[in-house]
């Protein structure tokens, strides 16, 4: 099957970069192709290798109608290589070389540089395969069970898209580090992912919902700052990778909306709002919602690293990594005279501070999404609004529970409060899950198969996938 926008199915590792007319680069990737399987037969999905999984495989890159769903094995998968279509005539939108022609081949001085960011870009997609491999066995339906799956291998093509910047850009460099990706896993005390927050366990569906709600969502906008990269290949690379990540952050969404909704029912049916007769009833109160959301926003929030970074700096400057939409903003894309503002401290007071922007990328993206989480938390607060129940969520302070940057060492309530080490111990069970509260809801976690059926702790969906009913096979076991 050879598509309109042409990627080439016939090959073994379907491509639209011709891949074929690359004999060296097709051979390196072919080898590389056996060590991927067998990790994903090691780190994959756990006890998944046999079922017949609704999945959406993509066979073009037209915005339009780039994806195909039917049932597939997940070890069948075709994972491959597509990139977004080349804008002709594309320039560096930014920095130290704004205007010169977008790099089609790797800037020698950049090398390094270049290889760092792909790698660590690299290394969440298996990362987070790995966080999630025991969750099919506590899934909440099939329709659940399907998006989970559709998420891992998603995660794993952003894996092989990574893979084929190294292998086709980088030499031996980048074969060897191609290897080393599949080598390290999360968690692991000697060879652990390369980021805190992907080395994380994410030992439940509500983690999982909010991983890909939050988590996934640095992810959009780590690939956003990406595709304005100067190095073309990349650009395009990640510009695909984000109409795929667009279904990931849905999932999240809509699970934990699910969830919120299906509790404000149980609270009306039963006219509490009282902890203790939720949890008998089997429900996730919303106070503990708030704590998962609290808990996952401030290790998230730290992915964007310090508030003050000469690297990110570099990296604009270099043109290799860009603002969120960087040529829809209307200054001069150099950043030479601007300023931006921070959060700093003076004695015991948060203050706000004027820095360089060049100096503030880091805290300008993490801004950025923080503005769309925000949107997010917004349309979750109409459920609760919508049933007439009183409890609305909110986004901690962004100081809260932070291990790296400017309040790190410090300790900052919800509200934006400055407090002592001793206030802290005291409260921090009332602001981030207790290993009560994780022990609820691991509690909760069984498993729901038979079609249309749902576990009493979530509500289904609006709707199914692809146009299909909510009560669909989505998944067949052998
Ligand atoms: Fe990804
Ligand atoms: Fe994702």
């Amino acid at each position: 099957m050879s598509t309109a926008a042409g990627i080439d199915y016939n090959e073994r590792i379907p491509n639209n970069v011709e891949l074929s007319g690359n004999k060296s680069l097709q051979r390196a990737l072919e080898h590389w192709q056996p060590e991927y399987l067998k990790w994903w037969g090691e780190m994959g999905p756990e006890k998944s290798q046999t079922m017949d999984v609704y999945l959406r495989t993509a066979v073009s890159v037209d915005p339009k109608g780039w994806a195909h769903y039917d049932y597939v094995k997940m070890p069948d998968y075709r994972w491959g290589i597509f990139l977004a279509p080349a804008e002709p005539g594309r320039k560096v939108n930014f920095g130290a070389h704004k205007g010169e022609d977008a790099w089609q081949e790797v800037p020698g001085e950049y090398r390094s540089t270049l290889r760092r960011i792909i790698v660590t870009q690299g290394d969440t997609e298996p990362a987070s395969v790995e966080q999630q491999r025991h969750l099919g066995l506590t899934c909440p339906s099939l329709y659940d069970l399907r998006n989970l799956f559709q998420v891992n291998v998603e995660e794993g093509r952003h894996l092989w898209a990574m893979v084929y910047l190294l292998h086709a850009y980088f030499g031996r460099d980048g074969r060897e580090e191609a290897e080393a990706l599949l080598e390290r896993r999360s968690g692991d005390a000697d060879n652990p992912r390369i980021l805190t927050a992907f080395n994380e366990k994410t030992p439940d569906w509500l983690s999982f919902f909010m991983f890909t709600f939050i988590t996934d969502r640095d992810g959009k906008y780590q690939l956003a700052a990406l595709a304005e990269s100067g190095f073309d290949p990349l650009s395009r690379t990640c510009r695909f990778m984000l109409t795929e990540e667009a279904h990931h952050l849905f999932v999240g969404e809509s699970g934990i909306a699910r969830i919120i909704q299906r509790t404000c029912d149980v609270m009306n049916q039963h006219k509490t709002d009282e902890r203790a007769k939720l949890r008998g009833l089997g429900v996730i109160d919303l106070p503990t919602l708030q704590k998962y959301l609290n808990f996952h926003f401030s290790v998230t929030s730290d992915l964007y690293g310090s508030e003050i970074s000469s690297n990110a700096a570099s990296f604009y400057t270099q043109g290799l990594k860009g603002r969120f939409e960087e040529t829809k903003l209307g200054d001069d894309h150099r950043l030479e005279a601007a300023e931006y503002e921070l959060p700093d401290v003076v004695e015991d007071r948060l203050i706000a501070r004027h820095v360089p922007a060049l100096t503030a990328l880091n805290e300008r993206l993490r801004d950025d999404w923080i503005a769309d989480v925000q949107k997010a938390i917004d349309r979750w607060n109409r459920i609760p609004e919508k049933s007439g129940v009183p409890f609305r969520f909110r986004l901690p302070h962004k100081g809260f529970h932070r291990r790296i940057g400017l309040f790190a060492p410090l300790h900052v309530s919800p509200e934006g409060k400055l407090i002592s080490e001793a206030e802290w111990m005291r409260r921090h069970k009332d602001w981030l899950p207790s290993e009560e509260d994780r022990a609820f809801v691991h509690s909760l976690m069984g498993r729901v198969t038979e079609p249309g059926k749902f576990a009493n702790w979530i509500a289904p969906p609006l709707s199914g996938i692809n146009k299909q009913p909510v009560g669909f096979e989505y998944v067949r076991f052998a």
